[in-house]
């Protein structure tokens, strides 16, 4: 191999690591703009086809059904990941047909309870890949805002 391509290689393997490494070590907050308006919108379409009939047009729940929104939905999902939250809405919801919801729309709901929580969008829709979702943690209050 002459010399020129080695040193590109040896160059491309560095980066590889180094992005790698801080991508491992980096945790982002779901206050810092992970899903946009409009994947919300889709979420929000989702939501009133497939949960409202029992969590509620409103997100409030009832005595038997928990709520989407508010201290009691943030704190059972503090320091959790937005993976953990897809995999449980594509893994047993809803409740009378689990895994009928792919995982693309439970990546939308998952936008649309964020909203609903009043977690602030971003400019670049949440992914549906659940490694990048797993690098991102559900939290009750704003870290920056601490
Ligand atoms: C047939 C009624 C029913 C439907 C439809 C339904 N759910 Fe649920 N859901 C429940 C009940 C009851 C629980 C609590 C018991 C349990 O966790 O299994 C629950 C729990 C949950 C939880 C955990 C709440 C927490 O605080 O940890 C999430 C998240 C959730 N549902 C999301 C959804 C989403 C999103 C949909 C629509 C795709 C949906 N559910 C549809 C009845 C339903």
């Amino acid at each position: 191999m002459p010399r020129r391509a080695l040193v590109i290689v040896a160059a491309c393997t560095l980066l590889l690591r180094v992005t790698g490494l801080s991508a491992q070590d980096e945790m982002r907050s779901i206050w810092s703009g992970v899903y946009t308006a409009e994947q919300a919108d889709r979420g929000k379409a989702v939501y009133l086809e497939a949960c409202a009939g029992c969590h509620g047009a409103g997100l409030l729940g009832n005595d038997e059904v928990p709520p989407m929104k508010g201290p009691h939905f943030m704190s059972d999902w503090n320091t959790q990941s937005v993976a953990d939250l897809v995999a449980r809405i594509h893994d047993t919801m809803p409740l009378d047909n689990p895994g009928s919801v792919s995982t693309t729309n439970a990546t939308d709901l998952v936008a649309y309870l964020l909203q609903s929580n009043d977690i602030p969008a971003g400019d670049t829709e949440l992914s549906a890949n659940a490694g990048f979702q797993t690098q991102i943690r559900i939290t009750m209050v704003n870290p920056q805002a601490q």
